[in-house]
């Protein structure tokens, strides 16, 4: 099985980037290093040693026949939790909203950085599952965005951050984790086509850009656990995308010996439940067993051995890699201290992401701020909380400034700068007169308010994980409205000042209909998770020292319903939304969203033009050789579509350039648009410059559920660009 796909891989790294990992090589080593490992060993490296049984939240057993250590995992996707100090990065979805490549790769290698640093081979991120295609999903934000193609970029960029770094990724959670409530019991019926166009999307380009390892979820996919599951992890992941690393389980979310074992599961964490004295270890000893009893073939053991180690050499992380430099059980609150200070510059990046991220949805031409005489600074949201940004432990608090969700996708704040300390520090150099009210009260609100030029007002929407309940929000959020009244503390506010601006921290999107009806609300600044840097990248964009280039990485709808998709109570989720979530259900139903998917305001203006499609491809379907991440003429070039953006305006601005595209009626069913191309480029007062986007095979196939492929259909396609989902400035066709 090993040799076909290695001469494809070998084949096809001859045409890609020289820096390309090497699976082959990696596979040489790793053969001969399990020939050397008895069944004890081999047993070891694929299971965990219990939970806290070692320094980090993962740990395998280390063989002595070889030199490779008890290996070391560790959450989150924005920054390696249970150690300080570390830095706290802005959330996946502000890393999403920022549409910025390099700053996506700059993030990943932060993180591997550190990771590395610590002594962390296996950083547990970045995330695709949740997809968010509940718009109350509680660990939505742990991911880049809803949309497939975005998130996909987003993972391909930040893995290959990470492993640049020398540090294992794992693309997490799969699939079709998009709820936190009965997540480990309940079953997401998703169909073949549904599966493959939106929800695998992501995992491709993470198998795509070698990701060393996958997770399999908590859930069940058509009645079967995913780690049990052997269309998903044999048949779909090892087989048609050709994966050659390895699946770990969630955190407990194993639940046989045999079947695992022979569905393709290759590591199981932690090795035990979680409860005391640990317990349900379904590997180790067991595994063993199994082989004697004749229930799991021996070739499987070795497959599983293998993989882990090949991903292991994969990374080069048999040469000098640090020793773990923490111990996550030190204290129950903080986890370890390390032994080294990883964050170097990060804070810089940290800032740039923050700031990069904001989206501006409304501006009445209030922004930018020119030294107001006065301003009101108001809400809970507003200050760090008084007990510190750590107090809550997982962030499993919403007191004080969000700046992250909660749950195992944290880590602790090595300082948390608060909206109001960074808009002091500018207004003590501007001469400005600050009054607060950092409560949610109302009537100090109001009084406040009014006694200021220009008020801004802050409010926030907060979730997370399942195990821990924030304000009776069980991991999911139960409504969309923004929490501690946040509606009634704006509307308190417009009501004595003419000028008011609400600021948003939210895992995701809010219902701002009550909101807008305020006449004296005049700008709307969406902030979202924006990390340990919060209020030094709002004040540069509230003041203008930068011109705000965050776009939305998902739909902002007028009210809860037009969504059509939210989390069910129930144990079965039919996925009967199909392809058809967020904008490509707005889209499909004409529905008019409050602010569309895509959406995000400037200082500044661009002009669109010269729109060139310059496409050829041939009809049918994708049938080359697998290499990882599916039939390798799936990811030719099929061209590109190009287009002049100039900067009308006054000041320095980055825009997101968007391509969409519409598929021929031969395409049964398939979204009017779908998000293929984006392209973020900074342009001075004036200046004009072409972007290009490539196109690939895959960009114009969809999943042809009785052929088993990908084709691409017959007939005219449309390709439109712009600066949103629904701000198309033109639009082009081809036909195949
Ligand atoms: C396998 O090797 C380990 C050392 O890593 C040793 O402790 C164990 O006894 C060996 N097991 C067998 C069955 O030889
Ligand atoms: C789940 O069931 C649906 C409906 O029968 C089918 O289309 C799909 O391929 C199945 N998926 C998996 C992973 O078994
Ligand atoms: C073989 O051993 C495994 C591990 O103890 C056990 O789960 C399984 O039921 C056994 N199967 C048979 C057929 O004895
Ligand atoms: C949170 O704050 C309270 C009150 O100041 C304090 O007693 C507690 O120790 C703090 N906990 C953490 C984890 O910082
Ligand atoms: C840009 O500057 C010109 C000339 O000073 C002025 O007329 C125009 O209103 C400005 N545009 C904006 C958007 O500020």
């Amino acid at each position: 099985m090993h040799t076909l796909l290695w001469t494809a891989l070998a084949a096809s790294s001859l045409a890609q980037q020289a820096a390309a990992l090497d699976w082959a090589t990696a596979y040489d080593k790793a053969e001969a290093a399990l020939a050397l490992l008895n069944q004890t060993e081999k047993a070891g490296i694929v299971t965990g040693v219990t939970w806290e049984g070692g320094p980090c939240v993962g740990n395998t057993y280390a063989p002595t026949s070889i030199p490779y250590p008890s290996l070391c995992l560790q959450d989150s996707p924005l920054g390696p939790r249970f150690v300080y100090p570390v830095t706290a990065f802005p959330a996946g979805i502000n890393a999403g909203a920022t549409w910025d490549k390099q700053l996506l790769r700059a993030r990943g290698a932060a993180i591997g950085a550190e990771s590395k640093g610590l002594g962390i081979h296996v950083s547990l991120g970045p995330v695709a599952g949740p997809l968010g295609k509940n718009p109350g999903g509680g660990r939505n934000w742990e991911g880049f965005s809803n949309d497939p193609f975005l998130s996909g970029v987003a993972m391909s960029e930040t893995i290959q951050g990470i492993q640049g770094e020398g540090v294992q990724a794992v693309a997490k959670h799969y699939i079709g984790n998009e709820q936190e409530h009965n997540r480990e019991t309940m079953s997401s019926n998703i169909d073949d086509r549904t599966l493959h166009e939106l929800y695998l999307w992501p995992f491709v380009d993470a198998v795509k850009a070698d990701v060393a390892s996958v997770m399999c979820s908590y859930n069940k996919v058509n009645e079967t656990w995913t780690c049990e599951n052997d269309e998903l992890l044999n048949q779909i992941m090892k087989t048609e995308l050709g994966f050659p690393g390895y699946i770990m389980s969630d955190w407990n979310a194993q639940h046989s010996t045999v079947a695992s074992a022979n569905s393709g599961l290759d590591m199981t964490m932690p090795g035990s439940d979680f409860s005391e004295p640990r317990g349900n270890i379904f590997w180790g000893d067991y595994l063993i067993e199994a082989i004697n009893n004749g229930s799991v073939p021996q070739t499987r053991l070795d497959d599983m051995a293998l993989r882990v180690l090949a991903a292991w050499y994969l990374l080069g992380q048999d040469e000098g890699y640090p020793a773990v430099q923490f111990n996550s059980w030190e204290s129950s609150d903080h986890g370890g201290h390390a032994a080294v200070d990883v964050t170097g510059d990060h804070s810089k990046l940290a800032r740039t992401l923050a700031r990069d991220s904001i989206v501006l949805l409304k501006n009445d031409g209030v922004l930018p701020l020119a030294s107001p005489a006065s301003l009101a600074i108001i809400g809970s949201d507003a200050i760090v909380n008084p007990a510190g940004p750590n107090n809550c432990s997982d962030r499993g608090c919403d007191v004080g400034t969000l700046a992250m969700g909660w749950g195992s996708g944290t880590d602790q704040f090595p300082y948390l700068i608060g909206p109001l300390d960074a808009i002091q520090e500018q207004a003590s150099a501007d001469g400005t007169r600050v009054v607060t009210s950092t409560t949610d009260e109302t009537g100090p609100a109001a009084s406040a308010a009014a006694g200021a030029d220009i008020a801004i007002v802050f409010i926030n929407s907060d979730s997370g994980e399942a195990f821990i309940t924030v304000e009776g929000n069980e991991g999911d959020r139960n409504t969309l409205d923004p929490w501690h009244n946040g509606n009634g503390l704006v509307q308190a506010v417009a009501g004595a000042n003419k000028k008011t601006i609400v600021v948003v921290h939210s895992v995701g999107p809010i219902i701002l209909e009550t909101i807008l009806a305020q006449p004296n609300v005049v700008a709307i600044v969406w902030a979202g998770l924006p990390g340990q840097e919060s209020g030094n990248a709002l004040v540069d964009v509230l003041y203008g020292s930068v011109s705000p280039s965050g776009k939305l990485p998902y739909t902002i709808a007028k009210k809860e319903a037009d969504y059509g998709t939210g989390w069910v109570m129930g144990e079965i989720d039919d996925y009967p939304e199909g392809l058809f979530i967020d904008y490509r259900h707005f889209d499909h139903e004409g529905i008019q969203p409050r602010y569309e998917f895509g959406y995000g305001l400037s200082y500044t203006t661009f002009d669109y033009s010269y729109l060139h499609v310059d496409v050829s491809v041939s009809p049918g379907p994708a049938t080359g050789l697998t290499v990882p991440g599916g039939p390798e003429d799936l990811f030719d070039s099929i061209g590109e579509v190009s287009v002049s953006i100039s900067n009308t305006g006054n000041v320095t601005g980055q825009e997101v350039a968007q391509l969409y595209i519409g598929f021929p009626a031969d395409a049964p069913s398939t979204p009017p648009k779908q998000l293929r191309g984006f392209e973020k480029i900074q342009l001075t007062p004036g200046q004009e410059e072409e972007v290009t986007f490539p196109l690939t095979r895959r960009d114009v196939s969809y999943w042809d559920v009785g052929a088993q492929a990908w084709v691409v259909p017959q007939g005219d396609f449309t390709v439109y660009v712009g600066a949103s989902s629904r701000d198309i400035r033109d639009y082009d066709t081809f036909t195949v």
